[in-house]
């Protein structure tokens, strides 16, 4: 079906880490940053205080704060914020966000906000269970006509029996448990968990003695020792959740928050009663020492784009009980504050500047420089002379260092066109006038208008 549709999340996530493909961490030996670590090159400074605040997040020490980080445009902020998220490992939730998005969904400006910053608090939740475990060691499937169709035999039930090392037990179960154990392959020797309530079946593998008496293929299967204790246990489960997800859960379901486990995204509205509900059922947990809560990170690149009203929504909320950590960053010094006449530092209100720890990036060396554009050439298996190198260098000096690694993808098609083996000075000299910077690009339009209006 043709029609128009929204670049996705996925998508858009994937162009914004492209750039920084390279980096893999901060770099740093404790808190120290090395000359060169994590595809992180110099900017040791603010490498350093970066770690500080990484360790701050960890320890849950840093709930509610925020930071900025803030200096010329291609001196690694984002490519900071991206080490930052590596470092913080996948538990911690990391949402990055351009601040012109907030101004392009189709939801209220302050309704993505809030679904932004609930994206980035992350619980993990703890629940006890009751479920059956053990080795198969007998299963029946029974079989009835179906209802529609009496030539089509169709599960109806099954009985299936389950041993540990010390007991055994026969259950009986009804239609949509003998499905899952047909689509799953269950078979005797297989060792399963059955949670009746929540009307799963999950295979572990193969139990050591059946895999010994039966000689599968080792490299196929899961070995694993037949569970001791009784068949019936309580056992322990730690589901990794975000605020947002509980959100949207709950607004599905109406109030069943355990049934999470279903994808996809909506974009629709969440009503404050259900967030209200939502917050206490966490606090309740969280009392019961049932849950514990992970406040991880929003970061909103090229902040001066956000206007008053998202300022001091940002600031309300950073003074809640449930915030995350918002790191921004900027390229301005004295701005405008969007949807005022007010001239403040870097465009934001002086009440959020307040609250926040500035990290200042400053510009690279030319060795900085090449050796950024090096390792970026490695990462990406980009091949390139000498001489190719030193002409991007000389280019990231002139203009940006973004630039200068932005040339290098067409610059290396070019040079596969030309059945070259690796990039050299004069594809990166073509493909810098197909290309141009963003300085040159408003002189250009600047000299445009301005024969514009001479005629
Ligand atoms: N210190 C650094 N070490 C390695 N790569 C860097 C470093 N600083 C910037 N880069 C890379 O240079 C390019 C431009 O940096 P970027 O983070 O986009 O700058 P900014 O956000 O400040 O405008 C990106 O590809 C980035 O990954
Ligand atoms: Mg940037």
């Amino acid at each position: 079906m043709a029609g128009v549709r929204e670049v996705s999340e996925s998508l858009r996530e994937w162009e914004r880490i492209a750039a920084h493909s390279h980096i893999t961490g901060l770099g740093l030996e404790g808190l120290k940053a090395k000359p060169v670590g994590g595809g992180m090159v110099g900017q040791i400074e603010a490498r350093e205080a970066a770690g500080l605040v990484v360790r701050l997040i960890k320890s849950g020490k840093f709930a509610g704060r925020a930071v900025l980080l803030a200096g010329p445009p291609g001196t690694g902020k984002t490519a900071i914020a991206t080490a930052i998220a590596r470092e913080l490992g996948r538990d911690v939730p990391f949402v990055p966000l351009a601040a012109s998005e907030i101004f392009s969904t189709d939801i209220k400006k302050t309704e993505f906000l809030m679904q932004t910053l609930r994206k980035a608090i992350g619980a993990r939740i703890h629940e006890v269970r009751k479920i059956y475990e053990g080795e198969v060691k007998e299963i029946s499937i029974e079989k009835a006509p179906h209802p529609y169709n009496p030539y089509q035999q169709v599960p109806a039930g099954a009985t299936i029996k389950i041993a540990t090392t010390e007991e055994s037990k026969r259950l009986t179960m009804d239609q949509s448990f003998a499905i899952q154990l047909i689509q799953q392959g269950i078979e005797t020797g297989d060792i399963v968990q059955i949670d009746p309530e929540g009307g799963r079946i999950v295979k572990l593998g193969r139990s050591r003695r059946s895999v010994e008496e039966k000689k599968v293929d080792l490299s196929t299967v899961q070995v694993i020792d037949v569970p001791n204790g009784n068949v019936l246990k309580e056992k322990e489960f730690v589901y990794p959740v975000t605020l947002h997800a509980l959100d949207i859960a709950a607004t599905r379901r109406g109030g069943d928050i355990f049934s999470i486990f279903f994808g996809g995204r909506e974009s629709k509205e969440i009503e404050p009663e259900t967030r209200r509900e939502v917050d206490e059922y966490i606090k309740t947990l969280v009392q019961e020492g049932r849950c514990e809560l992970l406040p991880g990170v929003v970061f909103i690149d090229e902040c001066s784009m956000l206007d008053i009203e998202t300022f001091a929504f940002l600031n309300r909320a950073l003074e809640q009980d449930l915030a995350p950590i918002i790191i921004f960053a900027t390229n301005r010094g004295f701005a405008m504050v969007r949807g005022t006449d007010m001239r403040s530092p870097h465009g934001m209100p002086l009440d959020l500047l307040d609250r926040l720890l500035i990290i200042n990036t400053k510009p690279y060396s030319r060795d900085e420089i090449r050796k950024i554009l090096e390792i970026r050439s490695e990462a990406e298996k980009i091949p390139i002379s000498n001489e190719a190198i030193e002409y991007l260098t000389e280019i990231g000096l002139k203009t940006s260092l973004r630039y200068a690694v932005q040339l290098m993808a067409p610059a290396f098609e070019l040079a596969k066109e030309k059945k070259a083996s690796r990039i050299e000075k004069d594809h990166v000299s073509y493909v810098e006038k197909l290309f141009v910077d963003v300085k040159k690009s408003v002189e250009y339009l600047r000299e445009y208008e301005k024969q514009f209006l001479d005629l």
